[in-house]
């Protein structure tokens, strides 16, 4: 008698001859599946890189479908949401205290923060765009570098002030005024009221660097009006 004939034959088969073959199939199985997953996983990750890239690239897209040589479209603020801030001049209601409190602090420090400019209608925009295009016998391409067409300029919302320095006003409207007193401080601390500069040198916008010019972030309301922008200014 064989020494093998007391063990039953599957058992035998098993331990001898094919348990060495299976292994080697179950191993290479097990890689098979740990290499197709890593696969399946690292397409996945890539995958979905590819498309918040895509989703971002479509949602500038969109954004710049709206604008207007380099601008976004902006409402005009009701009546009933302004008030007058100094001759002349309205700013939306949630602008006022804000901006009160932030002139109030800079004076404090000996600096004189002067509103040069608020609110805007959309006519007066009008204006001010096509007129002073005019007078300077300039492209609208060449106007839109430092103004809002109209329906295009966040002063229509009420929430974007131009802002000077009561002691040199010379430099109003000016790139020199981020050499005064004023701007320093604004740039300091304007951020404390809500305030922040629209329109930085090199902006995602394109829009000419205006020191001057900062719109109000400091409500929902207003933060809704300048989404957009923001995300232009996040994403691009
Ligand atoms: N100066 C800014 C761009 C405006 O006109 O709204
Ligand atoms: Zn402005």
């Amino acid at each position: 008698m064989n020494y093998q004939d007391d063990i039953p034959l599957a058992k035998r088969i098993k331990s001898i001859r094919t348990i060495p073959a299976k292994s080697f199939l179950r191993i290479g199985f097990l890689f098979f599946m740990v290499g197709i997953s890593l696969t399946f996983l690292s397409n996945r990750s890539v995958l979905r890189q590819t498309t918040s890239l895509e989703d971002s690239i479509n949602l500038i897209e969109n954004i710049q479908n709206k604008s207007l040589l380099g601008h976004l479209p902006y409402p005009q603020a009701s009546k009933d949401e302004l008030i007058l801030f100094s001759p002349g001049i309205y700013v939306h209601k949630d602008i006022y205290e804000n901006f009160k409190e932030m002139q109030f602090k800079a004076a404090q420090k000996g600096i004189s923060l002067q509103l040069l400019s608020g609110y805007r209608s959309i006519n007066l925009q009008r204006d001010i765009f096509y007129e002073n295009k005019s007078i300077r016998n300039q492209t609208a391409i060449e106007r839109s570098w430092d103004s809002a067409p109209p329906g295009y300029s966040e002063h229509s919302t009420g929430y974007a002030i131009d802002v000077g320095d009561g002691d040199y006003p010379n430099t109003h409207f000016e790139v020199e005024f981020e050499q005064t007193p004023a701007f320093k401080w604004m740039k300091k601390f304007a951020s404390k009221y809500h305030f922040v500069l629209s329109f930085p040198s090199n902006n995602k916008q394109g829009v000419t660097y205006e020191p001057w010019h900062w719109r109000f972030e400091g409500t929902v309301n207003a933060l809704k009006k300048f989404e957009d922008a923001n995300k232009i200014t996040k994403f691009k």
